[in-house]
């Protein structure tokens, strides 16, 4: 694709960290914190991703956060093989400090050259150690920029609402000087699936994440071995969408099955090679679980 069709994309984040370092209270936050939200007046609803608006040099950016547990999205989507995050915030509690799951968080971050910001949340507790967090990272490579390092670490009380806008500026700043993050909105979208289930009373419900190119509403797609004819499109804040370009998460209506998170997503021509794509994924799952267990089977065999 030529260069005149790459279009600048808002960055797509993921928050990790350790057990009760305040991920979810931190995603609360950051999503109250969206200074367009006044604008929307519907209803919220929990789609597995999200994106705000933040006022980043007197003009608006868009930050798109996935909102499933940054670990279990981490370690299923890059199973898959798929590439989902471009920057992790690393939430790290002032008062607890590092612990176990913070360093594999950062060893996944690391592995996937995904640029990180650190969030040390809590720093209205009592104990709350800061300056020890930051000692503690730079032995795993994360230095601040204090101390002469690349890595913003931004001082947070998810709680109290603080800090939320500078480490949202943390983040713009990371990306803009880390990555290149430019799509093509104008070719068949393409993406991957971040959550699915199934709906009494709509069926196949799934979040979609559009990497490149753009969705329509009446485009056929196969997500790993869902297929069908995209008949609604839903924003997180419950309004319809007859269109989504690059970095935009949205809930697709019209699938045969429930996607997993992590599957890859794309255009078709016409239903019927949806539906043949899709068969075929099917079928090779199925004889890959059916070598599997012939071969447990065998080795067992020969114990
Ligand atoms: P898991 O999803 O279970 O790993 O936890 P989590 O990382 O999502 O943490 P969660 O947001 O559930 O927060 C854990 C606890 O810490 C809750 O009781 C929060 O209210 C509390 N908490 C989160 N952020 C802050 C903060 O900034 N200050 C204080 N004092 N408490 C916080
Ligand atoms: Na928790
Ligand atoms: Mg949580």
């Amino acid at each position: 694709e030529g260069d005149e069709d790459l279009e600048a994309r808002p960055p797509v984040v993921t928050v990790m960290g350790h057990v009760d370092h305040g991920k979810t209270r931190l995603l609360d936050a950051i999503r109250k914190s969206d200074v367009m939200a006044g604008e929307h007046g519907g209803i919220t609803q929990h789609i597995g991703a999200y994106q705000v608006t933040h006022q980043h040099e007197g003009t608006d950016r868009k930050i798109t956060f996935i909102d499933t547990p940054g670990h279990e999205a981490f370690t299923a989507m890059r199973a898959r093989g798929a590439k989902v995050t471009d920057i992790a915030i690393l939430v790290v509690a002032a008062d607890d400090g590092v612990m176990p799951q913070t360093v594999e968080a950062l060893n996944h971050a690391q592995a996937a050259n995904v640029p990180i910001v650190v969030a040390v949340n809590k720093i209205d507790k009592e104990g709350a150690n800061p300056e020890k967090v930051r000692g503690q990272l730079t032995e795993y490579g994360l230095v601040p920029e204090e101390y002469g390092g690349d890595t913003m670490f931004v001082e947070v009380s998810a709680r109290q609402n603080l800090n939320i806008d500078e480490l949202l500026e943390a983040v713009l700043l990371t990306a803009d000087a880390a990555l290149d993050m430019r799509a093509n909105p104008n070719k068949d979208a393409r993406g991957i699936a971040i959550e699915a289930n199934l709906d009494k009373g709509r069926g196949s419900v799934a979040t979609v994440l559009v990497q490149s190119g753009t969705l329509h509403v009446g485009d056929t797609i196969v997500a790993g071995t869902a297929h069908g004819r995209v008949r609604a499109m839903f924003d997180d804040d419950g309004s319809a969408l007859t269109e989504a370009g690059p970095s935009r998460p949205v809930q697709v209506l019209g699938l045969s099955n429930v996607p997993r998170a992590g599957d890859t997503f794309f255009v078709t021509a016409d239903e019927r090679t949806a539906r043949q794509i899709a068969e075929k994924r099917e079928a090779a799952d199925r004889n890959a679980a059916l070598a599997k267990r012939r071969k447990r089977i065998s080795l067992e065999d020969f114990d």
